[in-house]
């Protein structure tokens, strides 16, 4: 089995999304992320209109896209709401950027926490970090610190906003820009499914919008700590995430299909 715990990347080198090689901010690539920040503030308007008060929400989980959609709904007060999981397992990187959005923006954050039960069950069973020992054991732990928390907040809205993009992952190459979620039965929007990683960087740059600052030290992917790893050159950029496992199981049960 992999040693987990000698997961950091010993030589780091310049990564897609490292600081050191961040697109610069070239006329082209300023046009072509105003317009397409133009796009998803449209149609995050039209969706907000279409459901209505308290009907829309947002899923932010502080990853550089989140933030871009953070920025939007907030500096043009949308009536959008926005919830984050705090699955009791993310990065101190997180939790500062946690802090750092609600100074930034005036606000103060919704966050949904697991049952406490059902990890004092899992823990007592299985052991404190059990979800390196199998998939179905990731999996069982995704569910109870993700899935059943998001369950909650999704719970009487009509649509609900992630920050995915097609290019991040093999399983999100034909990502729509809306669906409907029949795992939760509402509409689901990614507004940033076509932006590339550049298009996301220059808007976190030309908006100075806070991000987490495990990005600057190779992690373009962030979810909890023992889960997440820096990547090196070439590699994917999910490539950080449960590395133990194949591609196709690297999703954590938010994002399924029925
Ligand atoms: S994951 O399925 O592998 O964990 P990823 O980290 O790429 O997903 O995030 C994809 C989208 O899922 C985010 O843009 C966000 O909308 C939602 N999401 C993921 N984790 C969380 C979280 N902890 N809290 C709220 N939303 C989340
Ligand atoms: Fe548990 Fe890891 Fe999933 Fe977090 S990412 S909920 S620690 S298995």
């Amino acid at each position: 089995m992999t040693d987990h715990f000698d997961s950091g990347v010993t030589m780091l080198k310049p990564a897609a999304n490292n600081p050191a090689t961040r697109p610069s901010l070239t006329d082209a690539l300023v046009v072509s992320v105003n317009a397409k920040a133009e796009n998803a503030l449209s149609l995050l308007r039209q969706v907000s209109i279409e459901f209505g008060i308290n009907n829309v929400t947002f899923a932010n989980s502080f990853g550089a896209e989140d933030m871009v959609l953070t920025d939007i709904i907030l500096k043009h007060a949308l009536d959008i709401e926005i919830f984050s999981l705090d699955t009791g397992r993310l990065p101190a990187e997180t939790y500062d950027l946690m802090r750092a959005t609600e100074k930034h923006y005036n606000t103060k954050l919704n966050v949904y926490f697991p049952q406490a039960d059902a990890i004092e069950t899992y823990v007592k069973t299985n052991g404190i970090n059990a979800f390196y020992e199998s998939i179905e054991l990731r999996k069982a732990c995704c569910h109870m610190r993700k899935v059943e928390p998001l369950q909650r907040a999704l719970k009487n809205k009509s649509a609900w906003i992630t920050g995915m993009r097609a290019a991040q992952a093999t399983t999100r190459a034909s990502l729509p820009v809306r669906e409907f979620d029949t795992a939760n039965q509402l509409e689901k929007l990614n507004p940033l499914s076509d932006w590339t990683e550049q298009e996301i960087w220059a808007y976190i740059r030309l908006h100075e919008v806070p991000y987490n600052k495990l990005h600057d030290q190779f992690y373009p992917s962030i979810g909890c700590a023992p889960c997440t790893r820096a990547v090196a050159i070439g590699e994917d950029i999910r490539a950080g995430r449960w590395w133990w496992e194949d591609p196709q199981n690297k999703e954590c049960g938010l994002h399924v299909k029925k």
